[in-house]
């Protein structure tokens, strides 16, 4: 192992470059003009993929392209299969003028790595990678055999890899899945995530004259749609935050002591929490922390709102139609079906009869746990402490990785969230960074965690063997 680690820091400065090389594909999955870009960065990851000696493939979807990467060869031996899964596409950098450098020209100041997608997700799957660099350049036999499957559909939802993931079922028979495209409280504060939220995605769309019309001439005696729109939605969930959907909370698995106690553990201070958002007052259900709220209860967030005039000066209309963009983030057990058939059915319910009223559903992601007793996570938690030098702590997450209820569904496995990316790594906002300090413990991380799945299934194999007898 000594070669591996002295590989992974002589060679940390290439590493960092060919990061900056990854980072520079616009690799926006949400907006149809960066196709191409999409898809050269898939290329260009293959290619990667293939000097660093892995068996490289780029597979066409109905979607974006899937790479996939992986040290199996024909036939090959005894050692366990884990899959490392990742994405490459990354979210849209608007506004760009919030930027302090142009959001794909990676800029490094001291160890912050500044770029769209440098912690969502490239700087996080490319730690993985050069771990297995380390160990195929050094001729160190890897404990295991490995199987990179990094996605460009992610940030919008996975929608083609479910598929994908069914036709490759056989290849893709693992132990379990590793993951890092979650979070750390710090970076001297690491952490093992055992679950997520799901999502359910769904437009509200309210339609009323058949065009644009002169609020003075017909004022008063035809409704607006952007009214309606706002008094709906103003009815979905009340001062604190709870949902009023008939039904939402349902499914909801409350919180156990212990996950409760687990949580308060993070280090987490409101005060610095409300200053760093800048918010005046920080806002949430009763009854739950702030950790609490932001990571395992659900919510109904208005993503985006649009009706009406929005150019220079003022437009004395009443608009034909208004929309929003809404999300539902999802706790165990609830599913996104069934929560987007409540909205539908409650909207219908309260939506007066002056315009017509469409819910159209969008993407959907089941949430995500699994228990963080099991021996995988265990060892996972092993190698993550003796990356980072310190103890991790056990958490929640309020993100989605909508593919990891699939991998269980399709592959019967679990996942493993071992994040990189810090509180204020600006995910998704203006001034996306990755600590670098990440990368290293990261690659460190990738190389030790090898190690322990292996021992944990070498301590599995006599007991199956008994097992089938
Ligand atoms: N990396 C995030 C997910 C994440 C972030 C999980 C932080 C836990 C903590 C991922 O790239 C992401 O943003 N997912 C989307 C999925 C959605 C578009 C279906 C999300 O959560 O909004
Ligand atoms: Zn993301």
């Amino acid at each position: 192992m000594q070669n591996v680690f002295e590989y992974l820091g002589g060679h940390e400065q290439r590493f960092i470059e060919e990061l900056c090389e990854y980072i520079r594909f616009p690799s926006v999955s949400a907006q149809p003009s960066h196709a191409r870009d999409v898809s050269s960065c898939a290329k260009w990851l293959v290619d990667h993929c293939s000097s660093m000696g892995l068996k490289s493939e780029l597979c066409a979807t109905s979607g974006n392209p899937v790479v996939l990467a992986t040290t199996l060869k024909a036939g090959a031996g005894t050692k366990p299969h884990f899959l490392v899964y990742g994405h490459y596409d990354v979210q849209p950098a608007e506004p760009f003028d919030l930027w302090t450098s142009p959001p794909f020209e990676p800029r490094l100041e001291g160890r912050k790595l500044f770029a769209r997608g440098a912690s969502d997700n490239k700087g996080q799957n490319f730690a993985h990678l050069k771990a297995v660099e380390a160990y195929l350049k050094t001729g160190t036999e890897l404990p295991c055999e490995l199987t990179f499957l990094i996605e460009g559909e992610e940030e919008v939802g996975s929608v083609s890899l479910a598929s994908f993931l069914s036709q490759r079922k056989k290849s893709l028979q693992c132990e379990a899945v590793v993951i890092s495209d979650t979070g750390i409280p710090g970076k001297k504060c690491p952490a093992l995530t055992y679950a997520l939220r799901g999502i359910a995605a769904f437009e509200i769309i309210v339609r009323g004259p058949g065009r644009d019309l002169h609020s003075g001439i017909f004022g008063g005696s035809v409704d607006n749609p952007a009214m309606v729109l706002s008094q709906l939605l103003a009815q979905l969930r009340d001062a604190r935050g709870r949902i009023r959907i008939p039904g939402f909370y349902d499914d909801v698995v409350p919180l156990t002591s212990f996950e409760r106690k687990e949580l308060a553990r993070l280090p987490f201070k409101d005060r610095d929490y409300q200053r760093f958002l800048g918010v005046p007052a920080l806002f949430g259900e009763k009854g739950y922390t702030p950790m609490e709220q932001r990571t395992s209860r659900p919510t109904l967030e208005i993503n985006g709102l649009t009706s009406g005039y929005q150019g220079d000066g003022s437009k004395t209309i009443i608009p034909a139609w208004a929309r929003a963009k809404v999300t539902c983030r999802l706790v165990p057990d609830q599913h996104p079906e069934k929560v987007i058939k409540a909205v539908r059915a409650y909207l219908k319910k309260i939506c007066p009869p002056t315009v017509r009223l469409e819910v159209a559903s969008g993407h959907g992601a089941e949430p995500y746990y699994t228990s963080p007793a099991g021996a995988y996570a265990q060892a996972a938690l092993k190698a993550v402490g003796q990356a980072f030098g310190r103890e991790p702590l056990l958490m929640r997450e309020g993100g989605s990785i909508p593919i990891v209820t699939e991998f269980r569904k399709t592959l019967g496995v679990d996942t493993l969230l071992v994040g990189l990316g810090l509180p204020d790594d600006n995910a998704h906002s203006p001034n996306e960074k990755f600590d670098l300090d990440c990368f290293s413990s990261g690659m460190r991380m990738g190389a030790m965690l090898w190690q322990e799945l292996r021992g944990v299934f070498d301590a599995r194999k006599p007991k199956r063997r008994l097992a089938r007898r």
